[in-house]
């Protein structure tokens, strides 16, 4: 049974991307299957620091195929920089990306779109999206009149649908913006410009679901790569505050087209405290100086859109309910070292809406909004983390403060990690380092 995926189990900006760097080279494939130029992944290899917010982690591994399924929306702009880019540090295996040609591609009428959109909402708090166009591609997705997929880039037809496309989006946007600060688009400059983005990809376009499909059925080891976080799932986050696709363990088979016969194992990922970027309620926010103090320690500012996140303590009620919806099998706690000099740690256990006390995260976000935490405190460690290369090295707070997360969420631990570096990594392997008691 040859698939592994790695999942995001807060609002994003766990560290997958370092999770994902090191279980490539135990697999012949990388899959991102969801999102788009949204996501951000910081991965570091000895000196070296590579911000990929498109294409999969695994490119930075030699011999491993990266695709890009058709669940993605895809920004070909981006994807060109960040090839160039690996070109130019001599990563020389793109050749082994495959994108699908199912993907939605994004047009200048979507990120025109977002921006609009987003300070539009019925009740005026802005999703505070990361104007990349994700949302705006995915609704035309799921409309369908005005998508445009890749494999539709290499067709006679493709002039046509530019055309048809941005008259009726400059007909949208001109109702829409402000007088004077709409400039329309222009139908032959994009077909022209998209054309060449075209060109450059030629190489690269496949039918990936067929190749996943064959590449399962022949036993390859599959590695899907999440992005964003599971309480950003479109449908089973905290809606409406939430990215546009399935960010949690249920969109793999969706994005991918692998059916989950082919999944043998979900690894969360769980950062040692909570962040979330953009509106929405977020119950454990610590808005004053110990926040600052996490996100002065853990440069909590984003990869994409470079905001200071938001920074709050762990919700074990939010894990272990994304947890469950994911169908974890073990977690890794990320940024362990983040948390060192803290004064003491909190761990939210349990909320209180309306005087009543549960352990069920809300499905209704006026719920959440309600949501008084209940924490349970425990002791913090002054020691620095980052050299630890066992767990014989983690001071016994460390350690306590993992095993409970871990009681907490219903998992075992996996791995544990002190920085941002591969060797940063504390392999807990085939024997957890706690077993769930809960
Ligand atoms: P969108 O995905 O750009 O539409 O943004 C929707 C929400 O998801 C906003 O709150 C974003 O800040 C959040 N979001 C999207 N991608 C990421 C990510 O990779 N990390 C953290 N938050 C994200």
């Amino acid at each position: 049974m040859p698939g592994t995926c790695v999942i995001g189990l807060q609002w994003g900006d766990e560290a997958k991307g370092k999770i994902v760097d090191l279980l490539t080279q135990q697999h012949d494939i990388v899959v991102r299957y969801q999102g788009g130029a949204n996501a951000g992944h910081t991965v570091v290899v000895g000196e070296d620091v590579y911000k990929l917010s498109l294409l999969p982690s695994g490119v930075l591994t030699q011999g491993v195929t990266c695709v890009i399924a058709g669940g993605v929306v895809f920004n070909p702009v981006k994807a060109i920089e960040e090839l160039d880019e690996l070109l130019a540090r001599n990563v020389d295996d793109c050749d082994n990306l495959k994108l699908s040609d199912r993907i939605h591609v994004i047009f200048p009428w979507h990120f025109a779109e977002d921006r609009v959109f987003d300070s539009n909402t019925s009740d005026g708090e802005n999703i505070g999206t990361t104007q990349r166009g994700i949302g705006p591609c995915y609704r035309d997705k799921v409309g369908r009149s005005y998508a445009i997929r890749l494999g539709d880039l290499y067709r006679d037809t493709f002039r046509k649908q530019v055309q048809h496309n941005t008259e009726a989006k400059n007909q949208v946007l001109a109702a829409m913006v402000a007088e004077g600060q709409f400039e329309p688009l222009d139908a032959d400059a994009i077909y022209k410009q998209y054309c060449e983005y075209a060109e450059r990809l030629r190489p690269y376009v496949a039918d990936t679901t067929e190749y996943l499909l064959s590449s399962a059925e022949a036993g390859k080891r599959i590695l899907f790569e999440g992005a964003q976080g599971a309480l950003l799932d479109v449908d089973h986050g905290t809606y409406p505050f939430v990215t546009s696709s399935n960010s949690s363990g249920v969109g793999v088979s969706n994005g991918s087209g692998v059916p989950a016969r082919y999944i043998n194992k979900v690894i969360g990922i769980v950062k040692a405290y909570t962040t979330r970027v953009g509106g929405g309620p977020f119950p454990v926010e610590l808005d004053n100086e110990i926040g600052q103090q996490i996100r002065d320690q853990g440069n909590e500012y984003g990869t994409v859109t470079k905001r200071p996140r938001r920074c709050g303590w762990l919700d074990t009620v939010a894990v272990r309910y994304t947890s469950r919806l994911s169908g974890v099998d073990s977690i890794c706690v990320m940024l362990l070292d983040v948390l060192s000099g803290l004064p003491e740690l909190k761990i939210c256990t349990a909320y209180e809406i309306d005087g009543k006390r549960t352990n069920i995260f809300p499905s209704h976000v006026d719920d959440l909004r309600r949501v008084k935490p209940i924490y349970e405190t425990m002791p913090s460690w002054q020691e620095d983390l980052t050299q630890a290369q066992s767990l014989d090295d983690l001071p016994q707070a460390a350690l306590d403060y993992v095993d409970r997360v871990s009681q907490l969420v219903g998992v075992p631990v996996e791995m544990v990690s002190v920085g941002p570096a591969r060797s940063q990594t504390i392999a807990v392997g085939s024997s957890p380092l706690v077993t769930a008691k809960s």
